[in-house]
């Protein structure tokens, strides 16, 4: 039920058989000598090959460049990670997971001692994502813009395999970190003074009881659909020229931001809970033109919902994570009129389509699947070039991602059209969108 569990967990056991003679069971018992655990790591680190990032670069043309950006204090305020195109490539600094707070997080999430979380952190807090940390924005393009949103567990900084690809193709991508404690951790800024001294208030996941799931859940998602319309509209409103003052008082000077998006090529894409929200936020909010939704998941879902999107949807999935009653969930979406599609990734998993696929050995990632028996690159690609040409031809984009149109009806060895059991359980003519419905 809780899709992102394993990426904590994972962190966990890929340490766990390094500093082997450290016995978890005991820590309360152990003599723990920081110079001698320090020094451990050190050799975990480099064994592992410490600070190089096996996260993929985007492979577009464009140099890709990151900043975070906050507007806004107190817990309604908006706080979202940018890729964004970028002048030239300068060095690829960006710090994937910038505070040991998130780390402490993910323990939390795994219901572990927070020492954990200082070893994930002494792991993987030095670890970079292949893009340019502040680089100046590209000038002279209006660009597509996507919002992104991201896991049960998770925080805004570790879909950067998708957030560089399509940065380096030419989209500006936005991703949302939310408020509604499924995040393993966010801050915000009480105030102005609280954000001079980086005085940062800490909102960690909240666990849920099994009798107040449903309800948090879907007050969360509605939240979550929210916070993505916010962010929105605040970054629109820099790109209207209204200044707006970055409270984490960066080196990237949002003035570049203006008349730099193409207010009529908006979408959103979110992965798991992320996915969930994208259907939460389309119904309501009628800027995102369309919806790409990565392995949603289908729990929070209102019933209602599936007659209330009028935006085109995109469905890809992992093999494994789905329901035939999810799916069944999902199907519902497809009323007459409406542009649906959907894909399966032959041999995926869940994780497949976050950071955490690329960061582990394939023997741990398989055993914690992190990672499917597909290649986590082939994966991710998969995922890009399906998202990008279905974001071609619903923003009416000028690029070559069409040359990935047949990606969308699941051609490709890789692929399956629909779900797993539309072969056995639906007539064929479900497995591909109906063909009739396939305009706009
Ligand atoms: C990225 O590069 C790899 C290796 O050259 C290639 O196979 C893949 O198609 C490229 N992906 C995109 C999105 O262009
Ligand atoms: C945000 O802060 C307000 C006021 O302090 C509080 O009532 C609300 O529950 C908080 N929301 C979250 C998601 O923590
Ligand atoms: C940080 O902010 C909290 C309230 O948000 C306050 O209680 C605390 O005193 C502040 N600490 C410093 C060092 O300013």
């Amino acid at each position: 039920m809780v899709p992102l569990k394993l990426h904590a967990l994972f962190c966990l056991l890929c340490c766990l058989p390094s500093v082997h003679p450290f016995h978890w069971q005991d820590a309360s018992s152990f003599d723990f000598r920081p110079s001698v655990m320090f020094h451990k790591l050190q050799s975990v680190m480099s064994a592992a090959g410490s600070g190089h990032s096996k996260i993929p670069k985007g492979n577009g043309s464009y140099p890709v460049g990151c900043t975070d950006l906050m507007f806004g204090y107190g817990n309604e305020s908006v706080f979202v990670r940018l890729y964004y195109p970028a002048q030239h490539q300068g060095r690829l600094d960006t710090v994937w997971i910038p505070n040991k707070e998130y780390f402490w997080g993910l323990s939390i999430f795994l219901g572990t001692p927070s020492i954990v979380g200082n070893i994930l952190h002494l792991l993987y807090g030095s670890l970079t994502t292949p893009a340019s940390w502040n680089s100046p924005l590209r000038t002279g393009e209006k660009y597509p813009l996507i919002v992104f949103s991201h896991g049960l567990g998770a925080f805004r900084t570790i879909y950067s395999a998708i957030g560089n690809s399509l940065a380096s193709n030419g989209f500006i991508v936005a991703t949302v970190e939310h408020r509604d404690r499924s995040a393993s951790a966010t801050y915000y800024f009480e105030d102005q003074a609280a954000a001079k001294v980086e005085n940062r208030s800490w909102l960690y996941l909240r666990k849920l009881k099994q009798e107040e799931s449903e309800s948090v859940r879907k007050e969360q998602v509605q939240q979550r659909a929210r916070e993505c319309s916010r962010a929105l509209s605040a970054i629109l409103d820099i790109e209207h020229g209204n200044p707006k003052e970055n409270v984490l008082g960066s080196a990237f000077d949002v003035k570049q931001l203006k008349d730099a998006i193409d207010e009529t090529k908006i979408a959103l894409i979110g992965h798991s809970f992320g996915g969930a929200t994208v259907l939460q936020a389309l119904s309501e909010d009628q800027r995102f033109r369309c919806g790409v939704a990565l392995d949603p998941w289908m729990y929070p879902v209102s019933e209602e919902l599936h007659r209330r999107i009028p935006q085109p949807l995109f469905f890809i999935n992992s093999a494994k994570f789905q329901t035939p009653k999810d799916i069944a969930k999902m199907k519902d979406f497809y009323q007459p009129g409406k542009e649906r599609k959907m894909i399966t990734i032959k041999g995926s998993v869940h994780q497949n389509f976050d950071d955490f696929t690329f960061i582990t050995g394939k023997i741990i990632g398989n055993k914690l699947t992190l990672k499917g028996e597909i290649d986590s690159r082939v994966a991710i690609d998969l995922t890009n070039k399906a998202s990008m040409a279905f974001l071609q031809k619903h923003l009416g984009l000028h690029k070559g991602f069409d040359q990935w149109d047949s990606l969308v009806e699941g051609d490709d060895e890789n692929l399956i059209p629909g779900s797993p059991f539309d072969a056995v359980t639906q007539a064929p003519a479900l497995q591909h969108s109906p063909g009739p419905q396939t305009q706009s």
